[in-house]
């Protein structure tokens, strides 16, 4: 499933992150490329553990944190600690699939992705080129967010960057774990629980509401992994 979750971050939040940004001391994104996609990634990122990345990340986790629409995709049992990245000059990323196992710099707990996520940093008209090119089996989807917004899709997918022809593209980027390893059980879930909401909107406080919900839960109990 790719999902679009929009204004994870407020117009303040975003102001704030690409102040602390701008002024960052950025390295080559090759650091985390596995070898695969170190041969086709060319940008620049803040390093793991570094003070301005600690601190934004932390901004990005207590807005996922407020999310229900986020909560609801991704069903997160472990979110990776957010990280940035800068697309400018001709950067881009060619087409790769991500790591599938990731240890954290700082605690070495190892996370299997199963959702990517880029938060977009970056208004669309700063910027030429750097789309998100997602492949599945409907075909090619491109994504290029506002500022603020975030795309969640399968690490399973193949995907890339388009090169970024003027200006720059700044951008968080993380993995995360799902208590729903299966990307379909997971979309049926999202679809049952999205159902739910609906009705309850609809006609609150009846009987087909509660039955739902308790089929809901009693699925999510049935498959999570913790
Ligand atoms: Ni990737």
């Amino acid at each position: 499933m790719l999902i679009t979750i929009p204004d994870v971050l407020t117009v303040g939040e975003v102001a704030q992150a690409r102040a602390a940004l701008d002024a960052a001391e950025w390295v080559d994104g090759k650091v985390t490329a596995g070898y695969q996609a170190q041969t086709v990634k060319e940008n620049l990122q803040l390093p793991e553990g570094h003070p301005v990345t600690v601190k934004l990340g932390e901004m990005v986790l207590a807005a996922l944190a407020r999310s229900p629409l986020f909560m609801s995709a991704a069903l997160p049992l472990r979110v990776f600690p957010p990280m940035f990245n800068r697309y400018t000059g001709g950067g881009h990323f060619g087409t790769h699939v991500d790591t599938a196992i990731r240890a954290t710099a700082t605690t070495g707990q190892r996370i299997r992705t199963d959702i990517s996520a880029t938060l977009f940093l970056s208004a669309p008209e700063e910027y030429q080129g750097g789309e998100l090119f997602i492949e599945d089996t409907y075909g090619m989807h491109s994504v290029k967010l506002p500022a603020g917004h975030m795309v969640l899709y399968p690490a399973t997918s193949l995907h890339r960057v388009a090169p970024v022809t003027r200006g720059a593209r700044v951008a968080s980027f993380f993995w995360l774990q799902s208590m729903i390893r299966s990307d379909g059980d997971r979309t049926l879930l999202y679809d049952l629980d999205t159902a739910i909401q609906r009705l309850a909107a609809e006609a609150p406080g009846n009987a087909t509401e509660v039955q739902l919900t308790g089929v809901y839960h009693n699925l999510l109990r049935r498959w999570a992994e913790m």
